[in-house]
């Protein structure tokens, strides 16, 4: 619940130094969409750094390639809370803005949540409430949008609360479902819809245009 708080995001510094953390634990392609944003000039602010759990995770090579702070945070040997610990203090020591989940394949727990409540912000391969939830990640998610019959799919990009895929839904994208379309072709279709959304959504953000007031999400002019 964000009952009380009214928050404006992007209103707290100068104009461009608005600072993101993206946390991503694969490819990174939505990274690479924020990335595009950031360079394009559509997104007044700037990705300081990149965090994964997977020392494999190409987002890593994105986030070098394109001079942005690589950094791997390891969860051996810890326990779900002390690794997130680790992570906060990452986030922290770069001191930012808004931090997006691109990607993250981890459950977060309520303390990790509450740490970064209202800024915090995750893409989700669906049209939410629909298909969210545990387990509902990857494919997963896909194959139960076709086992349904429904005939539109999309994306959402959504503040980050207590419930799994649950939070104040920012904005939403459809795509159609067409005959024929195995989950790899549908979330490949959904996928090129999240690399227009979340740079969108982050670039509004960054222009301090979304409010969080309650539940609500409130996007200005
Ligand atoms: C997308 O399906 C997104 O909705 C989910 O992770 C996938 C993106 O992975 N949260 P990546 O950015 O290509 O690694």
């Amino acid at each position: 619940m964000f009952a009380t708080i009214k928050y404006v995001l992007g209103l707290r510094r100068p104009m461009g130094d608005f600072r993101i953390a993206v946390l991503a634990s694969g490819s990174g392609s939505d990274l690479q969409s924020i990335i595009d944003g950031v360079e394009d000039g559509s997104i007044d602010g700037r990705i300081v750094v990149v965090i994964s759990d997977n020392e494999d995770a190409y987002a890593l090579t994105r986030a070098e390639d394109h001079g942005i702070e690589p950094r791997y945070v390891s969860r051996k040997g810890l326990k779900r809370a002390e690794h997130e610990d680790a992570v906060s203090d990452v986030i922290d020591s770069f001191d930012t803005d808004l931090i997006v989940l691109a990607g993250y394949i981890r459950i977060l727990t309520p303390a990790f949540i509450a740490r970064h409540r209202g800024k915090m912000i995750n893409i989700h391969p669906a049209l939410l409430p629909l298909y969210g939830g545990p387990g509902m990640y990857g494919m997963h998610v896909h194959e139960a949008v076709l086992a349904s019959g429904d005939r539109t799919s999309g994306c959402s990009v959504h503040f980050v609360d207590e419930k799994v895929d649950g939070g104040p839904i920012i904005a939403q994208r459809t795509v159609p479902i067409e005959d024929g379309d195995t989950p790899e072709t549908l979330q490949a279709r959904v996928l090129e819809e999240e690399h227009r959304l979340l740079p969108e959504v982050v670039g509004l953000i960054a222009a301090g245009r979304v409010t969080l007031d309650g539940d609500r999400v409130i996007i200005s002019d």
